[in-house]
């Protein structure tokens, strides 16, 4: 079978990786940067925009495509599974239609409430100013700004995280409006949720779902949860499926929300056939949804595929003609630690065509995998670009086994210019989300 990869991320790689241990699978890649673990597993690579529908179609067309996963969230939403279906290529991964539940946070809001999908919290957008604020003030200044569409996890600022006051907040509010940022003059205000985001991946064949184990990503730049928003600095989680302050019923609560997402999609005629991601907050009231992604989270991705045994392409048939219930997910019974390495100034201002040298076979003796992400190869190392460079993921019994296998990975790894939170999967941070936890529940 020939498989086209759309994407060319560290999750795109662990994709890639999990195929690539399927049966009968030949690999080929569109990416906008060579990124060198994907090259060596394709037959073929193409360099180029991975929203050039036209020239995706058509090099899917030329080289006999048989289906095709793709990564990212921008071909989704213009279109790139529908452009795909109507040339007669099977693909893995919602529709433009279905990915609405990821591109435009207002509907994916109204379709929480219209079917009464549990995890819902108070929200309304906005298009001017003076009405936005009044909302803001209903809530007690304590909200969630969110740009209606994509900005690369980028664009949502929290109070009391990323802006302090009243002033700060109409300051970006403006900004969304003037720049249209998320694509559009108009603000998406949420109450603010306090708890612990955790992060819920599942499979889905448009009418049932095939859940992984949880993980919990960190999005802020610097230790402790400190600085900008970031695509994700790392990300851990546990061998049984659960997280240190995530119970069964937690999970259990988690997954039937997104299978109830699934149904809602079907009701609305834009049946939801992929990967699928939920973002939740645990409260001490249960979970409450942040967002749902159509697509494997980066860096959670490389959580949870690399312990999944079962043929990957024989798993994305089953979701493109709707037998998933009669598979199972053999997951690797292990706990992971996932760490970025991002060059210095990420968040700010990145250092680009920084050299990076990888010592491969050192990361592979620790037992860690990598995954390369936006990096440029040259002879014997890589460089840098803006975006982040590549991910090691620990892998063992532990959590804290598999943090320490990542930073005997992360030794092979050296430049002057690059930065890694070193603190993901630790005991001291764990326990301090733990803690957190039992505070709000009150323990
Ligand atoms: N880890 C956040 C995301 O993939 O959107």
């Amino acid at each position: 079978m020939n498989v086209l990869i759309v994407g060319g991320g560290a999750r795109e790689h662990a994709m890639c990786d999990t195929l690539h241990r399927s049966k009968n699978v030949t690999i080929f890649t569109i990416m906008h940067n060579k990124n060198p673990g994907i090259a060596q597993m394709s037959k073929d690579v193409l360099i180029e925009k991975e929203t050039d529908v036209k020239t995706i179609v058509d090099y899917a067309l030329d080289h006999e495509i048989d289906m095709t996963l793709i990564g990212p969230e921008a071909p989704l939403q213009i279109g790139l599974t529908d452009a795909l279906q109507q040339k007669g290529i099977m693909v893995c991964a919602p529709t433009k239609n279905a990915a609405r539940i990821e591109t435009d946070k207002e509907w994916m809001r109204d379709l929480l409430k219209k079917y009464e999908i549990s995890g819902q919290i108070r929200y309304e957008s906005f298009t001017t100013i003076q009405k936005a604020i009044r909302f803001i003030d209903d809530l007690n200044g304590e909200v969630a700004l969110k740009p209606i569409g994509l900005t690369g996890g980028k664009g949502v600022k929290v109070s009391g995280d990323h802006f302090k006051n009243q002033d700060e907040a109409e300051l970006y509010i403006k900004e969304i409006f003037k720049n249209k940022i998320g694509g559009q003059s108009k603000v998406l205000i949420e109450e603010k949720i306090i708890g612990e985001e955790f992060t819920l991946q599942a499979l889905s064949d448009g009418s049932s779902i095939l859940p992984f184990p949880a993980v919990q990503d960190h999005k802020r730049l610097q230790p402790d949860d400190k600085g900008p928003n970031t695509g994700g600095m790392g990300s851990y989680s546990r061998k049984d499926g659960l997280l240190p302050f995530l119970s069964k019923s937690d999970y259990e609560e988690a997954a039937s929300v997104l299978q109830d997402i699934i149904e809602a999609l079907g009701q609305e005629s834009c049946p939801y056939v992929g990967p699928i991601y939920g973002q939740f907050i645990l409260t001490a009231e249960g979970s409450k949804i942040i967002e749902i992604n159509a697509r494997f989270g980066d860096p959670e991705a490389m959580n949870v595929l690399p312990l999944l045994q079962s043929d990957y392409a024989e798993i994305c048939s089953a979701m493109i003609n709707g037998t998933i219930n009669e598979k199972k997910l053999n997951i690797l019974q292990k706990s992971t630690v996932c760490k970025y390495v991002v060059p210095k100034g990420y968040g700010y201002k990145s250092m680009v065509d920084e050299k990076i040298t990888v010592d491969e076979d050192h990361i592979k003796n620790t037992g860690a995998r990598l995954f390369y992400a936006s990096v440029n190869k040259k002879e014997g190392y890589v460089t840098t670009t803006s975006s982040r460079s590549l991910a090691v993921v620990g892998i063992a019994s532990s959590i804290s086994e598999a943090e320490q296998v990542a930073e005997r990975a992360l030794k092979g790894i050296q430049s002057e210019n690059i930065y890694i939170r070193h603190d993901i999967g630790t005991n001291v941070l764990i326990n301090k989300r733990v803690q957190h936890m039992k505070e709000l529940r009150g323990m």
